[in-house]
């Protein structure tokens, strides 16, 4: 079936295409979850790829598990390394302006009610890997929706790395996704147990997580 692509701008100039958006948003009312493959507006994925170069080996963290007081880090479940994107750099900032449409798309067509985003580049060396995880922790249920996109070129199943999406708690099987460049997965933070295999080369990707507003005593969590 044809289909008719509705392509606009993002703030910086990007071109978006909603009815990629549109796709993401019928797999997640029905399945809760969306893989795209070659999803990621190339100007996007480009800027992220050409901006691994300029990071530095010294502005990655190791990760850890929780934010803030709760950070803890543990070697048991993850070794990757991280870098948080500001929007301080191009790259970062088209990223913040693609995954911003997509927010304001999902808040309209299904009333998800998502309010920020917080997002970082991971780095996987060989063998690096992320356990079975979820990523919505308990005491603070604000991680509705999860992101993750990927910057190799090139990869086959070879390569291991790839992400492991769990239906359920039960689910031992899972649905393998091939760290792929431009490769757009989204799901529901607190439904899907996930894990990222280890891989035979340096695996990147950027993970990302869209909130709500879980305000107390009017203080605004998160803040804006
Ligand atoms: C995460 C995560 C998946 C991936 O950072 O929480 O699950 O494929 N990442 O990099
Ligand atoms: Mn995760």
């Amino acid at each position: 079936m044809a289909t008719l692509n509705k392509y606009s701008k993002t703030t910086s100039g990007s071109i978006f295409d909603e009815t990629l958006f549109a796709r993401i948003a019928d797999d997640l009312y029905s399945n809760g979850y969306s893989i795209q493959p070659a999803a990621l507006p190339e100007e996007v994925s480009g800027a992220l790829h050409a901006h691994l170069e300029e990071i530095n080996a010294s502005k990655y963290v190791e990760a850890g598990i929780g934010r803030g007081d709760d950070f803890l880090k543990n070697e048991f479940v993850r070794t990757d390394e991280i870098c948080w994107i500001t929007g301080s750099s191009t790259a970062g900032q088209k990223w913040l302006d693609w995954t911003a449409e997509l927010q304001r798309f999902l808040n309209q067509r299904l009333f998800l009610g998502l309010f920020s985003f917080e997002s970082h580049f991971a780095h996987y060396a060989p063998g690096a890997y992320y356990k079975r995880h979820s990523d919505a922790f308990i005491g603070e249920a604000n991680r509705v929706l999860s992101v993750v996109t990927y910057l190799n070129p090139a990869w086959g199943h070879e390569d291991g790395g790839e992400l492991v999406l769990y239906k359920d708690d039960k689910d031992r099987e899972g649905i393998k996704v091939v760290p792929l460049y431009g490769t757009l997965v989204i799901f529901l933070s607190e439904e899907f147990p996930h894990e990222v295999l280890p891989a035979q080369r340096d695996r990147h990707s950027v993970a990302g997580w869209f909130r709500v507003n879980t305000s107390i005593n009017n203080k605004i969590d998160p803040p804006l």
